[in-house]
């Protein structure tokens, strides 16, 4: 054999690096499939071929190990415990940034200069009014709707107000429609809680910032003056920049599926709060808090760990676990430090729901059962805990999830609307059901 020939049967026998071999036992057939590395991360094997050269689809329904895009602006690494914003480490940015810095890193890619900053803050404040005839739709909800369905219906609607963005072909017209959402989501949720209690709605406010407004918007009233407390609007900000991404979470490859039809941005955005509010997802904050009422005493708490490792049981601990993280979560860290700061400056360390959260995590944590498994307290269980403390009912938990994770939507709605590859996406399936068999008419079945 010539050494060309003998390189080339090397080469066959022992595939580059950049591809995986797959061989159908079957017919003895064996495909190079190409394998993409990214900066951070697993690498991806391109299954985009596959059924053209094999005739075969892969099977991965809750997307267990499917990479569903490409994507430059959050990395997770689950076993570490890390998370990136555009190459950033939350806990920097959560000590160091604003929500408003944060938005803008995630929508550009970069962290904003001076100018910059002041620029994206006036586009973002001058957006935070309602169109007045959108404000009258909250009449048509009732009074006890819960406030995500008046959030998914409102910011629905948006799209019949900004219909002109449908398509979203203009990078300028894209970036304007993300600025406008991120800009009245925050009044679209104060004025359904302000609905739900029956008081007049508040008017934004462009001299606070984003998060002072938000609380001045859901806890002022007219009959006197509220003075935002720096320390909460510190908290909330913070709560904001931990919620605001999240790579390709369920609510996120909603958002992302719905707009690869080219379907309006702001329709999109509503599918992604109609998947958020799920207890699986962005709910089991506001779930926590159902929880923690419903085991009512540390007592009891035995009793829950009992029914929570019971798999003829379906309740399940709400704010423990993660389909990613499985050692810490970084968010949960942050805002443990947080919790235990709101509570003192509140003066309401000793509020016995907030002490039996503390019991639960500190029996959960040490229990077999959730250390085997990997089962930490997440970004939820600490939310809802300072929510609660700050005066959020537990309705609106998920709500200010939404208001924060908008930003992440909107970021990652533009990045696939942006590459000139884009496609509508369109999964397969395993198909189990019957096979083809003639109608039966309905006097003969
Ligand atoms: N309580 C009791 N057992 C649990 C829990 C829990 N909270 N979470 C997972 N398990 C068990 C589960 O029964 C399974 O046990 P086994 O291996 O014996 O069958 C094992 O742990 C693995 O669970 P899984 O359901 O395969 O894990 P998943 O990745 O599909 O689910 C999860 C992740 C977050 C949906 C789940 O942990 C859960 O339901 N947690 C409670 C709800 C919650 O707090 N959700 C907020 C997630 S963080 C915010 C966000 O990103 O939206």
């Amino acid at each position: 054999m010539s050494a060309d020939a003998a390189a080339k049967a090397k080469a066959k026998a022992e595939p580059s690096p950049d591809t995986v071999t797959v061989k159908d036992s079957a017919s003895g057939k064996a495909f190079d499939l190409p394998l993409h590395h990214g900066t951070l991360g697993p690498s991806v094997i391109d299954i985009r071929k596959l059924y053209t050269d094999t005739g075969m689809f892969t099977y991965d329904p809750a997307f267990m190990s499917t990479a569903s895009c490409e994507s430059k602006i959050t990395y997770i690494d689950g076993e570490q415990g890390i998370l990136l914003y555009r190459g950033y480490p939350i806990e920097e940015l959560a000590e160091k940034s604003t929500f408003l810095e944060v938005a803008y890193l995630l929508l550009n890619g970069e962290l904003p200069k001076p100018a910059e900053l002041s620029d994206f803050t006036t586009k973002i404040t001058r957006h935070t009014m309602l169109h007045e005839q959108l404000a009258r739709l909250y009449q048509g909800f009732r009074r006890d709707a819960h406030p995500m369905a008046v959030m998914v219906g409102v910011v629905g609607a948006m799209s019949a107000f900004y219909s002109d963005e449908t398509h979203g072909q203009d990078p300028e017209q894209r970036i304007g429609a993300a600025h406008r959402i991120i800009a009245k989501v925050p009044t679209i949720a104060a004025m359904a809680y302000k609905y739900s209690i029956g008081q007049p709605f508040v008017y934004p406010r462009n001299d606070l910032t984003f998060a002072e407004n938000f609380l001045h918007m859901m806890f002022s009233v007219p009959a006197e003056e509220y003075r935002v407390n720096p320390l909460l609007a510190r908290a909330i900000d913070d709560i904001f920049i931990l919620h605001a991404d999240h790579e390709q979470n369920a609510s996120t490859s909603t958002v992302r599926l719905a707009g690869s039809s080219g379907a309006n941005p702001f329709a999109c955005i509503a599918a992604g709060i109609a998947c958020l509010w799920g207890p699986a997802h962005g709910g089991a904050n506001e779930a926590v808090i159902n929880m923690l009422k419903e085991i009512g005493d540390k007592s009891r708490i035995p009793e829950f760990i009992k029914r929570a490792k019971d798999k003829d049981d379906p309740f399940r601990l709400m704010g423990f676990g993660h389909r990613v993280y499985k050692n810490f979560d970084p968010r949960a860290a942050v805002l443990r430090r947080h919790a235990h700061d709101v509570l003192h400056e509140l003066g309401i360390e000793h509020e016995p729901l907030l002490e039996l959260a503390l019991e639960l995590e500190r029996i959960a944590l040490e229990d077999p059962y959730f250390v085997e498994r990997r089962l930490y307290p997440n970004v939820d269980f600490y939310s809802g805990i300072i929510l609660r403390a700050m005066g959020f009912p537990p309705s609106l938990f998920t709500v200010i999830f939404a208001v924060a994770r908008t930003v992440g939507w909107c970021a990652q709605w533009v990045e696939m609307i942006s590459d000139p590859s884009q496609k509508i996406g369109r999964p397969r399936q395993l198909y189990t059901g019957s096979p083809k068999r003639p109608y039966v008419p309905l006097a003969r079945r």
